[in-house]
């Protein structure tokens, strides 16, 4: 404790009355190189003690709309789709970045969104291992 006192209550106070802090403008134009590598110590501390404060108190950004589904069946509490497993077909993609205007189906779109958001999103993909064979 004793250290801490004497380091705010003489030590401090004698190395700031000893810096050469100039008492005008025009006294700045007459500082020596020596000068301001006595000064450079106290204006880093100062300017890391603003940029932890500007840091600590800066407005935060407004969160953006974290909704994923902006347009697609919004008069419903939940977007539910069916699809009949007989009717899928050998392959089709289904869109999962709810850009789609074809929406369940993927049309692409989420090239566009990815390329605008730096996202990557892509469609699922359902694949047959073997194709369906035709009735004959
Ligand atoms: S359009 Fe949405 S994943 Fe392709």
């Amino acid at each position: 404790m004793e250290f801490i006192a004497t380091l705010f209550k003489v030590t401090l106070p004698n190395y700031l009355q000893r810096l050469p802090i100039p008492t005008s403008l025009m006294g700045i134009t007459n500082m020596t190189g020596q000068d301001l590598l006595q000064l450079l110590p106290v204006v880093g501390t100062l300017s890391l003690l603003a940029y932890v404060t500007y840091q600590a108190f800066k407005p935060k950004p407004a969160p953006k709309d974290t909704k994923v589904n902006l347009r697609i069946q919004k008069e419903s509490s939940k977007v539910v789709n069916m699809v009949d497993i007989e009717e899928l077909g050998d392959k089709v993609s289904y869109c999962r970045c709810w850009r789609s205007k074809k929406f369940p189906i993927c049309d692409g779109s989420h090239n566009k969104h990815n390329e605008e958001t730096g996202d990557n999103v892509g469609p699922l993909v359902l694949k047959r291992k073997e194709p369906l064979s035709m009735p004959k």
